[in-house]
């Protein structure tokens, strides 16, 4: 079975492509897949988890650390690197079974040819580390200047983050500190390096980064190796990072590579043993679910209690480095099933934010929780009300995410539901959860609008999934998790009471009380979407059956710019059908028992050859729903492009003229959901019932997985002849 990502050759206009691709990752920190000699033009980046700046009024992004693996190679004078030499060879790889990082190149410069050949992994055992083992040889003896250490001269987006600069020598570590401009967070990364050579070793200060030049006379064909040891801390980790960082790398390297990697190994191994999914008979299915999975495992947050992942994962700065409702609809069910603690951990992020949550509502005039858009470190939003800029006028234009999307608050509200019904356990309630929930509940009160005339109540003026749509009426999807937050906080309510104690104190702590009635009535009047008598079809907000009925290919062709944004005021899918990704669709997809296999078909018939598919997001909802309606064979085409959209890199890149490329964990979530929740048909009641009823495309022989539901963990076999449920019985 392929576990060996591979490209060959330098492929120059693929290098910010490959930086994702290849990227390694623990949660903590994510470093791309650049090679070692490349810089801040490259796009090479170690990006930090949950820790932001602010340049002037630019977007806020997380940080890029100063990056502690640079290394490069001179002989005689020569610089010998992949961009200023002769490629011979050259092949990237990731072995995703372990998460480690591989490249050899063979390149010729004028007077000799260096055979390179380097191992790379952000260390499972210890978060704080990267670890790398470099190693060359020349066809000609030469005089060689090794230059490694710490570059500190990043790439960044929307920066540069550091106001300050300082360099540190202790004993065998070198250390840049660096303390960004908005917050104050000093940033430490500290490298150790030992070779099997003895060389004249230099200190050099230069260019906002500190290097050792090792100087030594090679011996033709003979095999040079460098181990570093890099670590990285904040002062968000620790009081005093500078220390830790430098006692660690020194550490580390003590312990030797061949130890740290056989401690990450060992981890990488536990991993997938809990997450692998296995598919007889289609390679190349097999193939894209595992690196889809690989990319999940590798940004999963376990190095705290409470955090989250952007929608971009660790790859960069696109996105700000925020968290979306990706998490909770497309990530979360990942997690929950394989590692329920990283699940929780994603929940823990939104109680520890609920904060943020209740002073937007509150800015824009509610009660109770308006997630952020955009969440970052507190839970406030870092959406702009200007978050596209306009290729044409290259003015930034209004868009309403941030003020309109408001089904983000039941995405959240669904998100801590998920995890005590597949955990079982209430300790996510008790722990801020019900609180979260409840004032979740509470905003949608405060949100909705009563109609008189329809004698019922509406949400008004709102976006759905489909954000091509601005400012629409009833999105049926909005409605209906609106609708089911409000069924889920009273639940939680009556759950509570079995904790009365706990109950009272809730409730006057939130001054609950007097909310309730409104919860019960708008349960019963919130008005939503149902399927036509006639033809089934779900209207996705009021109206949208009298926009243009087109295809996506005429509206494509009316573009001036490709680039072009396709929706908002004046875009050329906003009086449309065209919408962006699936809607209507998702709401059928979660809410599958509610609605008859007739009316699944119409939607996905009619809602299908009208969405362009213009978010990663959508791919694997087509795909799953398509699988309930029992067509595995539509489904396939859409599963193939979830769990591949970072293999082969075909995604949007930009958003008006906005760079929103990078790793997407939301599809890659949704690569997992399709093959399990979809042609495995997983189905797992309140009750902890778990059922599966598959349809497997016709080369799949045979598909396995494991899953935990309320704390016990299942093997899950389907094959066409039957399927088996079985206990795993931990020895
Ligand atoms: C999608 C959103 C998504 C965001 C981040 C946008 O293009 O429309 O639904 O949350 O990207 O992935």
């Amino acid at each position: 079975m392929k576990w060996i990502v591979g490209e060959k050759n330098l492929q120059q206009e693929k290098i910010v492509d490959f930086g994702n691709k290849f990227l390694v990752g623990n949660g903590y920190l994510g470093y791309r897949g650049t090679m070692e000699e490349y810089g801040k033009k490259e796009f090479t980046a170690c990006i930090l988890s949950g820790i932001y700046d602010q340049q002037g009024t630019a977007w806020r992004e997380p940080i890029n650390a100063p990056n502690g693996m640079y290394t490069k190679l001179l002989a005689d004078g020569e610089p010998y690197d992949l961009l200023s030499c002769d490629v011979k060879d050259h092949n990237q790889q990731l072995d995703m079974r372990f998460a480690i990082h591989l490249r050899e190149s063979v390149l010729s410069g004028k007077n000799n040819e260096v055979k390179v050949k380097s191992e790379r992994f952000a260390s499972a055992a210890d978060y704080h580390l990267l670890t790398m083992n470099y190693s060359f040889s020349f066809t000609h003896s030469a005089e060689v200047q090794l230059i490694t250490g710490i570059d500190g001269d990043v790439w960044d987006i929307n920066g540069p983050h550091f106001a300050d600069y300082a360099y540190h020598k202790e004993g065998a570590a070198l250390a840049v500190e660096v303390i960004t401009g908005e917050l104050h967070h000093h940033v430490v990364t500290a490298e150790t390096a030992v070779m099997n050579v003895e060389g004249r070793q230099e200190i050099i200060e230069k260019d906002k980064g500190i290097f050792r030049k090792i100087s030594f006379s090679a011996k033709a064909g003979k095999t040079y190796t460098i181990s570093k040891a890099v670590v990285v801390y904040t002062s968000e980790d620790v009081a005093d990072p500078l220390t830790l960082a430098l006692e660690e790398s020194c550490s580390a390297i003590e312990r030797g590579y061949d130890t740290l990697k056989k401690e990450h190994e060992k981890i990488w191994a536990d991993y997938w043993e809990a997450a692998d999914v296995i598919i007889e008979g289609d390679e190349e299915a097999q193939f894209a679910l595992r690196y889809s999975i690989y990319q999940l495992l590798s940004i999963a947050p376990r190095h705290t209690q409470a955090a989250s992942i952007p929608a971009r994962g660790l790859s960069g700065q696109t996105y700000k480095g925020a968290v979306f409702w990706d998490t909770e609809m497309f990530m979360l069910p990942f997690f929950l099933y394989t590692d329920p603690e990283v699940g929780k951990n994603l929940m823990n992020y939104r109680i520890k934010t609920l904060n943020g949550a209740r002073k937007k509502a509150a800015e824009y005039g509610f009660r109770g929780a308006f997630y952020a858009w955009e969440s970052q470190e507190n839970g406030q939003d870092a959406c702009s009300d200007y978050n596209v800029t306009d290729v044409f006028t290259n003015r930034p234009m209004r868009t309403y995410f941030r003020d309109k999307q408001v089904h983000i608050s039941a995405d959240v509200a669904y998100g801590i539901w998920q995890v005590y019904l597949l955990t079982g356990d209430r300790s996510i309630l008790l722990d801020g959860g019900a609180e979260v929930i409840l004032e979740c509940a509470r905003f949608y009160c405060s949100f909705s609008y009563y109609k008189e005339e329809k004698e019922r109540f509406e949400l008004i003026d709102v976006i759905g999934p489909d954000e091509y749509h601005e400012r629409v009426y009833n999105n049926a999807y909005t409605n209906k998790m609106a609708v089911y937050t409000i069924k889920i906080a009273l639940e939680t309510l009556e759950l509570l009471k079995e904790e009365p104690n706990f109950y009272e104190a809730l409730i006057d702590k939130l001054n609950y009380q007097e909310d309730l009635e409104g919860i019960i009535r708008l349960k019963r009047m919130l008005y939503v979407p149902e399927p036509d008598r006639k033809t089934g079809l779900i209207e996705q907000f009021d109206g949208y059956f009298n926009l243009e009925d087109t295809t996506v290919e005429e509206v494509r062709s009316r573009l001036i710019n490709p680039k072009e944004y396709w929706g908002g005021a004046y875009g050329v899918a906003s009086d449309t059908q065209i919408i962006k990704q699936a809607d209507v669709v998702l709401l059928l997809n979660l809410f599958k028992e509610e609605y008859s296999q007739k009316d699944k078909e119409a939607n996905w018939t009619y809602y299908e050859p009208r969405t362009e598919h213009g978010s990663s997001l959508s791919a694997c909802i087509y795909a799953m729903q398509a699988c309930d309606i029992g067509d595995p064979e539509w489904a396939y085409p859409y599963f193939m492009k979830t769990a591949s959209v970072d293999l082969t890199g075909e995604s949007k890149q930009f958003a008006g003229t906005i760079y929103i490329g990078g790793t997407h964990p939301a599809a890659n979530g949704g690569a997992w959901m399709t093959a399990v929740l979809g042609f495995g048909g997983l189905k797992v009641n309140e009750a902890g019932i778990i059922t599966v009823d598959p349809v497997l495309p016709e080369k799949w022989q045979k598909l396995s997985f494991k899953i935990f539901v309320k704390g016990q963990q299942y093997k899950v076999e389907i094959s066409k002849q039957g399927s088996e449920i079985m206990k795993v019985v931990k020895s």
